[in-house]
């Protein structure tokens, strides 16, 4: 069983969508596989209609943490929830280099999409100076942290993903290699097993991966599948990735 999340980013165009989504929808799945597209979030609702007769399920890329009020541009988790969409990608590395989503923020971000009773998508990452310095396992730790600190009982009960996504590998065509990955999700999943009290978390690579490296990624004992940009608009690649 694989997990395959699609990060379409601010990409896409209105005439495009219907098009991605049944390419997507017609690619034969194996009963245990799981896909989640998470696209722009004026495309939700469409999206959500595209998928609704198939195993594949809608997220948002962001939600605000406040439920409703005077937020000008932003959206609730629980409109997203009431749209049909289940999952929320929270503390993705753009938002927290271009948007200012601290430790904190995430820390809201998770909690008001777990009370709107979606899953978070939880990202987390290091950047390359932080990887170089050699203590990036301390970052690693610290932003698993304080996303979840608080909410330990409520995300216990809850379906939610970790995504790791180092910072040096998204966009850059640079990937982790099979090893790096693994070594990084073995730390993270002996982390969350001590948080959450042995409870089994997917845990989700993302970073340049390409039907190229997918599979040999996939072979990796805690990687359990991936949270895809570039290659995820394109039908031919995504369904590749779904094949290796
Ligand atoms: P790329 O696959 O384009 O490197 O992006 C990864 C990512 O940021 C997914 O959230």
């Amino acid at each position: 069983m694989a997990i395959y999340a699609a990060n379409w980013k601010m990409n896409i165009l209105p005439s495009q969508v219907q098009e991605l989504v049944t390419g997507i929808v017609d690619h034969k799945l194996s009963d245990s596989d799981q896909v989640i597209l998470c696209p722009p979030s004026v495309y939700l609702q469409e999206a959500v209609n595209l998928t609704s007769q198939s195993q594949v399920v809608i997220g948002a890329q962001n939600t605000y943490f406040e439920v409703s009020g005077a937020y000008t541009g932003e959206i609730s988790a629980k409109m997203v929830a009431e749209l049909g969409a289940t999952y929320v990608i929270v503390g993705h590395s753009e938002r927290r280099q271009l948007f200012g989503d601290n430790d904190q923020i995430i820390n809201k971000k998770v909690l008001a999409t777990l009370e709107a009773s979606l899953s978070p998508i939880i990202c987390i990452g290091e950047t390359l100076e932080q990887r170089e310095s050699g203590d990036f396992y301390t970052v690693l730790e610290s932003q698993i942290v304080s996303a979840v600190s608080g909410h330990e009982t409520v995300l216990s009960a809850a379906d939610f993903l970790i995504a790791y996504e180092p910072v040096w590998a998204i966009g850059t065509g640079k990937v982790a290699s099979p090893e790096q990955a693994q070594d990084v999700h073995a730390f993270i999943r002996s982390r969350l097993e001590s948080i959450f009290n042995e409870k089994k978390i997917s845990i989700l690579y993302g970073g340049s991966v390409k039907p190229s490296n997918a599979g040999e990624l996939l072979l990796q004992q805690d990687i359990d599948g991936f949270l895809v940009g570039g290659a995820s608009l394109s039908v031919a690649d995504f369904t590749a990735i779904m094949s290796a």
